[in-house]
């Protein structure tokens, strides 16, 4: 049988297999890297699957890209995206879904199609088939090339709250008391707060051929030190990206206070090859 040039390409990055760290001084320049990354990859395939993540933190790295698209022309109009997640229950329009906040953070600020945009229904009528219906589209679209991360307090990637399967698929996920406290401020109060929603499994995320995982600020300390450096568990989900290929976590100076091995990390930033172009 003939080996497809999917599984090939795969089979050779996974012999690469690494998860590197690269940490820079402030927010601000650590998501200008995230940004950097994807341009970089936008720009040696416009048809790219990008994957896409929300909140505060992935702010900054949109502003970046706009940037990009307006100041250097970077074309998003052959790019497809996968969100990571979006509330059960909530329409577009609510300021406090994700396709709003997609569609006001990038989407309506670079030449995207509106029809290559993708995110969860979490109106839909039937939420077990809406999630097979993402999972299907996803691999219609050849899998997602790059995937954006943040981490959630509770260390969760998506809504992949603590004991989430590390192999699990899209699917609904009730979500924890820590993440509805993390994201009370937007809803005004923490009983307004969907209390589901529709999220990728680790499973989906790890499939990404490359995962780029942002964290900044002393909150997500604690966190990120247990997601890089951690044993591997299903209360972090973040953890499971030990397991990828091809995993770069762009940290702050904040945010990597507790990593044991910096000096290690600073020193691959520096030297290897891979990151020429970026220091
Ligand atoms: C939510 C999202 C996650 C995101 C996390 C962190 O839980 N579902 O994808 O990583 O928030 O958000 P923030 O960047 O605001 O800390």
């Amino acid at each position: 049988m003939q080996e497809s040039p999917l599984l090939h390409r795969r089979g050779i990055i996974a012999c690469l297999g690494f998860m590197e760290v690269i940490i820079q001084p402030t927010d601000e320049s650590a998501a200008a890297l995230v940004a950097r990354i994807v341009a970089h990859d936008l720009r040696a395939n416009p048809h790219l699957v990008l994957g896409l993540a929300t909140g505060k933190t992935m702010e900054r790295v949109y502003r970046q890209l706009v940037r990009h698209h307006q100041d250097s022309g970077l074309d998003f109009s052959l790019c497809s995206t996968f969100n990571l997640d979006e509330y059960v229950g909530l329409f577009p329009s609510d300021v406090n879904s994700y396709r709003h906040y997609m569609d006001e953070h990038l989407f309506r600020r670079v030449n995207i199609e509106p029809r290559n945009t993708h995110l969860p229904n979490g109106l839909a009528s039937n939420l077990d088939d809406e999630c097979r219906r993402y999972e299907a589209l996803i691999q219609r679209f050849g899998g997602v090339d790059l995937q954006l991360l943040g981490i959630g307090r509770a260390g969760h990637i998506g809504f992949n709250e603590p004991l989430s399967a590390l192999r699990s698929r899209t699917r609904v996920k009730a979500l924890t008391p820590t993440t509805l406290k993390q994201n009370a401020s937007a809803f005004g109060g923490e009983e307004k707060v969907p209390r589901r929603a529709i999220t990728m499994g680790v499973g989906t995320i790890i499939e990404a051929r490359r995962c780029l995982l942002l964290a900044t600020g002393s909150s997500k300390a604690e966190v990120t030190a247990q997601a890089v450096e951690g044993p591997i568990t299903s209360m972090v989900t973040a953890t499971a990206l030990q397991l990828h290929p091809r995993c770069t976590v762009v940290v702050d100076e904040e945010a990597a206070a507790k990593l044991k091995e910096k000096d290690y990390y600073r020193w691959i930033f520096e030297n290897e090859p891979e990151w020429e172009e970026y220091r």
